[in-house]
């Protein structure tokens, strides 16, 4: 069977709590399809206060995560997920200056564990940043993967985490209870565009009617109907799509 594992290092694991606990992702997880494990970067703090973060040399605002507390706590659950299990792990660490984040990166890091891939199950550890971010040489000796969720800032990488964590967890088989509910999804490698319209029950709403092409029950109409709407929705929101491919944006 396939899972993927998140090992996730941070410094404020009790964001994940009701994350973890609901909906999809509770029962991934307790389906063992997926598994996600908090490691509190503080727990690798020696020093009598604990101490993680430092003002930074030459001045400038706000506090950075020490290097000598990240890299052994890094190096200790990399160890330990190799030692476990017989994939190696992949290293990403979250910084807005990374590379952007999308479904083809979201793809390729669920089929690392794949049968058939080689993969026995992918593991995947992800490193949160706070304040001011990392010291530089946090990247010099851990050579993560850095990845970024868009060009924006937000505090910390946790939020980030967990927009990976579902990319990534909804597209192991299994996961959903529909296996085809995520190949036509919105930039999956199946699409590539837009997903199409969808309407659900009632048929007329304030006046707005859903096309009849939908309720007709001709499969090959509907399946014309859908491509063509894509199509349409990619042109009008989403030109850029169309523009270039993905191969180009990595
Ligand atoms: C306030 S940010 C630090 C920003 C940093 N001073 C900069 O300008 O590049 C603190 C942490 O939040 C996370 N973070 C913030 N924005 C992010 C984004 N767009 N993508 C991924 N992680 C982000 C990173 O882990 C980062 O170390």
């Amino acid at each position: 069977m396939m899972s993927v594992r998140f090992d996730v290092l941070t410094l404020f694991p009790g964001i994940f709590d009701s994350f973890l606990s609901e909906s999809v992702l509770k029962s991934a997880i307790d389906r063992k399809l997926v598994a996600v494990r908090l490691y509190n970067i503080r727990d690798w703090a020696t020093d009598k206060h604990h101490k993680v973060d430092d003002t930074p040399y030459g001045g400038g605002p706000g506090m950075l995560l020490k290097v000598d507390r990240v890299v052994p706590c890094v190096e200790d659950v990399m160890r330990e997920t190799a030692t476990a299990l017989p994939d190696k792990p992949r290293l990403l660490m979250f910084t807005p200056q990374g590379r952007r984040f999308n479904q083809r990166w979201a793809e390729e890091l669920a089929a690392g564990g794949q049968e058939g891939q080689g993969g026995q199950g992918q593991r995947l550890v992800l490193l949160c940043g706070r304040y001011e971010g990392f010291d530089e040489r946090v990247a010099d000796i851990l050579q993560p993967e850095e990845i970024s969720v868009g060009d924006y800032v937000l505090n910390g990488g946790e939020v980030a985490a967990m927009a990976v964590i579902e990319a990534v967890m909804r597209l192991v088989p299994g996961v959903l209870g529909d296996e085809d509910s995520n190949r036509f999804d919105s930039f999956s490698s199946g699409n590539r565009l837009l997903d199409c319209a969808q309407y659900t029950r009632p048929r007329e709403y304030r006046g707005l009617e859903v096309p009849g092409v939908l309720t007709n029950g001709n499969h090959a109409e509907i399946e014309r109907w859908r491509n063509e709407n894509s199509l349409e929705r990619t042109r009008q929101k989403r030109q850029d799509l169309l523009l270039h491919t993905y191969e180009n944006e990595r």
